[in-house]
């Protein structure tokens, strides 16, 4: 039998399995083996040779391959190909904003771009090694050209040079950016970027036109100064945040949950005793707010209403910011009809009876503080008899017996999927970035397997997404 060390892999898969055992907490080496265990036991199973006794891993290896295939099938990826122009240093901003959106982003630099941005820093901002080379047999033995160009759910080209656009009006596929152009029946986006005259030029409107014909999508240039000193006009590249967001628009046409409107609450709730002092639960919000941009990275309409939290806004959704569980579920019946509801906010169970209008003065022995119960938002949402969202999703954050508590949870908020993980503080899943989690619905439970909270997200967008399609049938 041949070996293999981690040393002969390339750069690219290195970091991905080093990145993977910080996440998990192990050697990068029991990270291969763990990732080689899980791989055999799934051949096993598609092949059912696992022994009768292995159920239960079997079972496991099934469910943590459906996880990363919902994940999979949630996560858009874009293809940037970066033309030779001064605009190609936006285009490494470009790749964050991309990324920002739930995106995977893959590069390809043209000779001229590498003028002036470096295969090394796109790969570094996209997390995976640039492309640059139709006869480079390394990248061709790797993805090949033809893989280039129908993995990407999107490509991108920007800037698009005079000469790029003209390349692909007339159908050239002399190297590996028009290859791939030439070789994609996937949607197409042009940031074109050039010189005003150039964009004036005759054979430039005759490409373009050509290319509108061909269904190639634009956007911009913008009017305004150009590098060369002097000159102005139409022909600056679009900003990086106007070209994620038309990419965005374009991929959330053909995102697993287009057309879907989904509904996210997040984070704390905190209940006021007085001007200065309140009552809240502990969470970050992480969880919550990744579901939502995964969801509207996916496709879906999305409304996220929001406790107090210390996270930006994620982009390409509605989000109202509350306080109480009150106001929570006033703008969660506001925000309804959704097809889906994903209730992830950790609300205080009980406010004060009366919130003092004015501080609380200390007077000798601590004051008595009258609590009353808040409204349960899921539980509402879920015994709903008209306008019910079709799939309601509560959370259950749980310090001990995990399934067992989710299960009767489950039964008692009327819910159709529990999402349940065990909080208690030696898991680090509170405020960390890792996630553990079950999904328990009335056919069984679904344990998965560790993970970061953001591919936690994609995987059940994936599923929510799956169960949506399969509801339909
Ligand atoms: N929830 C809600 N409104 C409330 C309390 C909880 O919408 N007033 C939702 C949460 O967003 C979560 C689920 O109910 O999706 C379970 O929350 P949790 O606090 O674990 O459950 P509780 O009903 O409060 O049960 P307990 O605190 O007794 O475990």
């Amino acid at each position: 039998m041949g070996s293999l060390t981690i040393r002969q892999l390339d750069e690219a898969l290195k970091r991905q399995l080093r990145l993977r055992a910080a996440r998990h907490g192990r050697s990068v080496e029991d990270e291969v083996r763990t990732i080689l265990r899980s791989a055999a036991a799934e051949a096993d199973l598609i092949a059912g040779t696992a022994p009768e006794h292995d159920a239960g891993g079997k079972r496991q290896a099934m469910r943590a391959a459906a996880a990363a295939a919902a994940a999979a099938a949630s996560t858009r990826c874009v293809l940037l190909i970066i033309g030779g122009g001064i605009a190609a240093y936006k285009s490494l901003d470009l790749i964050r904003r991309l990324r920002e959106r739930g995106a995977e982003v893959r590069c390809v630099l043209t000779a001229a771009a590498q003028h002036f941005v470096t295969p090394l820093a796109a790969g570094a901002l996209a997390g995976e090694r640039a492309f640059t080379d139709l006869f480079d047999p390394q990248s061709e033995f790797d993805v090949g050209h033809i893989r280039l160009a129908r993995e990407a759910d999107l490509i991108v080209v920007a800037p698009a040079t005079a000469d790029l656009i003209a390349k692909m009006a007339g159908g050239r596929a002399d190297d590996l950016a028009s290859a791939v152009l030439l070789a994609t029946d996937n949607p197409v986006l042009i940031a074109p970027a050039m010189n005003p005259h150039m964009w004036a030029a005759k054979a430039t409107q005759r490409n373009l036109a050509q290319l509108k014909a061909d269904g190639i999508r634009f956007v911009g240039p913008n009017a305004g100064e150009m590098a060369e000193r002097g000159e102005a006009g139409i022909g600056r590249m679009a900003e990086p945040l106007e070209i994620a967001a038309a990419a965005e628009a374009i991929m959330r046409g053909s995102g697993v949950l287009s057309g879907q409107r989904v509904l996210v609450t997040s984070g704390p709730t905190s209940e006021p005793i007085d001007p200065v002092r309140f009552i809240a639960n502990r969470s970050s919000g992480k969880q919550g707010h990744a579901i939502a941009a995964a969801a509207a990275a996916a496709g879906a309409d999305v409304t996220l209403v929001s406790g107090p939290v210390n996270l930006p806004d994620p982009p390409g959704l509605a989000v109202v910011r509350v306080e109480t569980a009150r106001q929570m579920l006033a703008a969660v019946e506001r925000a309804l009809p959704a097809d889906v509801a994903v209730f992830a906010a950790a609300v205080a169970d009980w406010r004060p009876q009366q919130a003092s209008r004015n501080k609380i003065k200390k007077q000798g022995r601590p004051p008595t503080l009258e609590l009353v119960e808040n409204p349960d938002i899921l539980s509402t949402v879920a015994h709903m008899t008209s306008g019910r969202p079709r799939l309601v999703i509560g959370f259950a954050a749980e310090t001990d017996h995990v399934v067992a508590h989710a299960k009767v949870k489950l039964a008692k908020k009327g819910c159709d999927w529990i999402v349940a993980n065990d909080v208690s503080p030696e898991t680090g899943v509170m405020g960390g970035d890792v996630n553990t989690i079950h999904i328990v619905t009335a056919d069984g439970v679904e344990s998965w397997p560790p993970r970061a909270k953001d591919d936690v997200a994609r995987a059940l967008v994936g599923r929510i997404a799956a169960a949506l399609a399969e509801a339909k049938r």
